[in-house]
């Protein structure tokens, strides 16, 4: 595992573009499985989720070769339907081959995700939709063990007790565009990331509506072609790149990100003081003044997305005065909170809702990441932070974002990468 040191008090500034989503990426390579001929995505960002997901891939019949940041995904053996633990057990994306892997080979052995450092990750929203659409489903020592002739178009309510299934709605969708008859999907993610896949799945030749509203439409059709797609910009990225620029009192244009993506975030920060431009594939941050204090909800989409509240978290800690976060999707997903605290942050949790006491002076330490955004949210506070801060085990933090560090030192950020040795 690498760490990155970094050194705060440097004022950001810069331009820099946005890496195509890593979660729009994810469930359109698993659909790929669903192609008849050659597919290409292009934009792919170069995280470790993705390669993973290239493994799993790889291990169903599909190869896998890049050329830059497109990827070309081809069918070359359409018998394997047997996804490995050990990919699955690192990525929990790779469920996502679950339904294409149903609807185009008629059976599939997937392993269930296991536990997550953000909160309880079910999947009874997928397995119900599947069942609804014919699938016979078993669970056989910790795999998912699926059958289907061929899937039936249904009526599917996917809405849960936290909201629409972000990945359970990619798997029903990508499962019931090879159904027979019509499929309606009630309850469904909004999602800019489930659009995408959308527009793909449009793109191989499926016939989809209501695409972006909880209601989608679906005609099975028999059969599905090839496609040349571009994933859309990572907002998650994108938002962090500016949440990293208000928290270091800085500036920045993130470029190749649809600012539509990002409404509810962009109005917290000008609530906030800071000042936020935004045309059609950029958003521009200037931070004039320390944020004032902004309670968020992280909620679906077109909410503020959970994958920010870390993010945000950070920057309100120096905040002017007491703010609250709380998050409505993962209600216990505050695993950074201790490590911003060791940072001299003054925040509390309880009952699902963290307080802030802003205006505090982060100070320099050695942290600990924990997943994927918590890491991402102790870099924006040792950009903040008095002195050297080292993050550990940002491995986590490669799951996801693409060079987050280079991004971050072409704003002007002196942070580098070490691997352990150089740091025990
Ligand atoms: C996706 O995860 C994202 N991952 C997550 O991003 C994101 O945090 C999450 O959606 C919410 O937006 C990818 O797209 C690869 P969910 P997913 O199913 O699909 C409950 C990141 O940092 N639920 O939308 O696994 C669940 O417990 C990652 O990039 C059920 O109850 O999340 C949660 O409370 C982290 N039953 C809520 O729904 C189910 O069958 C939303 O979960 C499925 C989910």
């Amino acid at each position: 595992m690498s760490c990155f040191t970094i050194v705060g008090g440097q004022r950001l500034s810069g331009v820099i573009a946005a890496s195509g989503s890593k979660n729009a990426a994810l469930p359109i390579m698993a659909a790929s499985i669903l192609a008849s001929r050659p597919v290409e995505l292009r934009r792919v960002p170069q995280v470790a989720d993705v390669q993973t997901l290239g493994m799993v891939l790889n291990d169903l019949g599909l190869t896998t070769s890049w050329s830059g940041d497109v990827l070309r995904l081809e069918t070359a053996d359409a018998t394997p339907i047997r996804a490995r633990y050990r990919l699955v057990r690192r990525m929990r994306a790779g469920f996502c081959v679950l339904g294409p892997l149903l609807a185009k080979r008629g059976s599939a052995i997937v392993p269930l995700p296991g536990g997550c450092n953000i909160g309880d990750r079910p999947v009874d929203l997928h397995l119900k939709g599947l069942a609804a659409l014919g699938a016979d489903l078993r669970l056989d020592r910790g795999y998912v063990v699926a059958r289907a002739r061929r899937l039936v178009g249904a009526t599917i309510d996917l809405s849960g007790p936290r909201g629409p299934t972000v990945t359970g709605t990619a798997n029903i969708l990508s499962a019931a565009v090879l159904a027979r008859g019509n499929t309606l999907i009630r309850g469904a993610a909004r999602e800019p990331e489930i659009v995408d896949l959308g527009h793909f799945l449009i793109a191989l030749g499926a016939r989809i509506d209501g695409l972006g509203t909880s209601t989608i439409e679906v005609a099975g059709v028999e059969q599905l072609g090839g496609a040349n797609h571009r994933v859309i910009a990572d907002r998650i990225e994108a938002a962090t790149l500016l949440l990293a620029a208000a928290i270091s009192g800085g500036e920045a244009v993130v470029t190749g990100v649809v600012a539509d993506h990002l409404t509810a975030v962009l109005d917290k920060l000008a609530d906030i003081g800071a000042r936020i431009e935004f045309a059609a594939d950029r958003i521009s941050l200037l931070a004039e003044q320390p944020p004032r204090p902004v309670d968020i909800v992280a909620e679906p989409y077109p909410g503020i997305p959970t994958d920010l509240q870390a993010q945000w978290t950070a920057l309100m800690t120096l905040a002017n005065g007491r703010s609250t976060v709380e998050d409505s999707v993962f209600p216990s997903r505050f695993q950074h909170v201790a490590e911003l605290n060791r940072m001299g942050a003054r925040i509390e949790c309880a009952r699902g809702v963290a307080t802030i006491d802003g205006a505090g002076q982060l100070c320099g330490a050695r942290v600990t990441a924990s997943d994927l955004r918590a890491s991402a949210a102790l870099v924006l506070a040792g950009l903040a932070a008095k002195g050297e801060t080292m993050v550990h085990r940002v491995g986590h933090l490669d799951r996801g974002y693409e060079r987050l560090d280079l991004k971050l030192r072409g704003l002007g950020a002196r942070m580098c990468r070490h691997n352990l040795q150089d740091h025990p």
